[in-house]
């Protein structure tokens, strides 16, 4: 039998999520016939280099943040010669660093919202662009330290005092219209699904709260929206050099009608793989089940050297 290590946990912010996604794979992986073994990852190497002996025939990783998103985890798989799901080293950090990822995707004529990174103290002084705007980590996920600052509220409207994501802000001009995601397989986009939210913005309790969210797949948008989206969703795969299962997400601008104007927020390099997430759901749309699809990213994984 496979033996695949799967990883969970770890401590990042997004460290109960990814105990969520574990779960589920896991089953998933057992259900397609591979023996797994679920390590919760955590800074003592040593427990790491004994569950990785003998190399096992593939890392799972469904880590999700920082360490174990961003390139650090790949690079010690790399040093290991162990190969993994998802991205590599590289295309995994340039994804998690939205300012970075934000300049290759406008060297390829991916549209993305106008925006900057500012200093925290320049943002509490005032607003450092036209309202409607939004504040967020340059490096995080799950809608985790998101802002949406409108029109007529004060300033600064925002908990930024206890701001822990470090000195330097994105702000980014709010996109009105609707919430799209779109999953990529290797080269293939899955489909495309719109996110309804029953109250506020698609924040971390509208993307983990059963009921919050209505996920409609495939997305009921005009023809060339959805093949638009799909087309900036492999492109954004490609210019960041990604491998296995992403997740786009977008935003649709339809107010003037449609097909309105699509723009890219960010990739996803392990985009989350609860039961409540959109890649499974995705995927089955496009008739793949979850055991196929942790299966093919268990076959699809590798590393570098
Ligand atoms: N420029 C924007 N315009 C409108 N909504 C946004 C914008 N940026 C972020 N959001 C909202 O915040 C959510 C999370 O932002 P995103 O950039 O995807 O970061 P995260 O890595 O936290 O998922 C988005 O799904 C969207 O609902
Ligand atoms: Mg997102």
């Amino acid at each position: 039998m496979k033996r695949v290590v799967l990883l969970k946990g770890g401590w990042s912010a997004e460290r109960e999520v990814s105990l969520v996604s574990a779960t589920a794979c896991a089953r998933a992986l057992r259900d397609a016939g591979y023996e797994v073994v679920e390590f919760d990852v955590t800074r003592d190497l040593r427990d790491l280099l004994d569950i990785l002996d003998p190399r096992p025939y593939a890392v799972f990783n469904a880590l999700h943040g920082r360490f174990g998103e961003d390139g650090r985890m790949q690079g010690l798989l790399d040093i290991l010669g162990v190969p993994y799901s998802h991205s590599g080293a590289l295309a995994s950090a340039l994804a998690m660093n939205k300012e970075i990822a934000k300049r290759l995707f406008a060297d390829a004529d991916i549209p993305c919202p106008v925006g900057a990174v500012v200093r925290r103290d320049a943002l509490l002084a005032g607003d450092v662009m036209e309202r409607p705007y939004v504040v967020k980590p340059v490096e995080e996920g799950s809608s985790l330290g998101v802002h949406i600052v409108l029109e007529g509220q004060n300033a600064p409207p925002l908990d930024l005092a206890d701001w822990a994501f470090g000195d330097e802000v994105m702000v980014e001009r709010y996109i009105p219209g609707r919430e799209i995601t779109v999953a990529v397989m290797g080269d293939r986009p899955l489909g495309v699904t719109e996110l309804r939210t029953n109250e506020g913005f698609y924040d971390y309790a509208a993307k983990y709260t059963e009921g919050r969210t209505n996920h409609l797949v495939p997305a009921p948008i005009h023809p060339d929206a959805y093949e638009r989206a799909m087309d900036i969703a492999v492109r954004a795969h490609r210019t960041l050099g990604c491998r296995g299962v992403t997740r786009a997400d977008l935003r649709y601008d339809d107010r003037a009608g449609e097909p309105g104007e699509m723009f890219l927020l960010e990739i996803n390099t392990q985009p989350g793989m609860t039961p409540l997430s959109l890649v499974p759901e995705q995927a089955a749309y496009a008739g793949i089940s979850f055991p196929e699809l942790v299966s093919w990213m268990v076959e699809n994984a590798s590393c570098e050297g």
